[in-house]
């Protein structure tokens, strides 16, 4: 049977990690699980009045639909109960799983590298300026059709980025073998490469 092969990739929101997770899964024929889904779901319903921890021992894989959990309510919702021990404790088998399964994985979040899979064969941190990152978001939410200003969504960018940084159960910090991608300045194609070089450097190290 096939060996499970774990690529964990972390990094703040909108640094390019969910771009570069399907591309790396697509290259090597891996499964992904993008687990900021997970919080968007759980924070979606935290909204809706549910409470977040039941919320996230309720949780199932056909909740995570990436459509109705793409909105900046959502994502700060998320931030929320992501601070959660009880939430952040109900979601570890289901990625720890995810990780395992035969054939290979790719985890994006903030804690893969450090908590979910500490022991994953490649671990990337991917990152980008504040700056560009607010760029990035803001682009696709006008392309989207909304009306949205520059300022807001990098306020809501620097303010996820402390929460994320400042919890103290699980925060946003890169682990110390990973292998860090600043995409500030590249365009998707030479961030997907770099992540793909990466992750075969690894593969070579341990032989797969
Ligand atoms: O998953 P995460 O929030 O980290 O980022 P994403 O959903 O992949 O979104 C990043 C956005 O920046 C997308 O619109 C990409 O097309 C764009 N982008 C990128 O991902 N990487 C670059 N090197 C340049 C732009
Ligand atoms: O796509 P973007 O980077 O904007 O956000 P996301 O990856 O969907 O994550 C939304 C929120 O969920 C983050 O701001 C974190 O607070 C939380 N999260 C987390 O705590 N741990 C993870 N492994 C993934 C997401």
């Amino acid at each position: 049977h096939r060996m499970s092969f774990t690529i964990a990739i972390d990094g703040p929101a909108a640094s390019g990690k969910g771009t570069i997770s399907r591309a790396v899964a697509r290259h090597f024929g891996f499964e992904h699980l993008d687990t900021g889904l997970l919080y968007r779901a759980v924070g979606q319903r935290m909204l809706e009045g549910m409470d977040p921890v039941e919320a996230a021992q309720a949780l199932r894989a056909e909740d995570l639909d990436p459509e109705t959990l793409r909105t900046a309510e959502a994502a700060q919702a998320a931030s929320k109960v992501a601070a959660i021990p009880d939430v952040r404790a109900a979601l570890l088998d289901f990625q720890r799983a995810f990780a395992r399964r035969a054939g290979g994985a790719v985890l994006d979040g903030r804690d893969i590298g450090t908590v979910i899979c500490p022991e994953a064969e490649a671990k990337l941190f991917v990152t980008a300026s504040a700056e560009v990152r607010a760029d990035r978001r803001w682009r696709e939410l006008v392309a989207a059709g909304f009306d949205t200003r520059f300022d807001d969504v990098l306020a809501d960018v620097h303010e996820r980025d402390r929460r994320d940084m400042g919890r103290s159960d699980a925060p946003l910090r890169e682990a110390e073998d990973s292998t860090r991608i600043d995409t500030s300045r590249l365009t998707v194609d030479e961030a997907i490469a770099a992540a793909i070089a990466a992750v075969n450097l690894a593969r070579a190290q341990i032989g797969g």
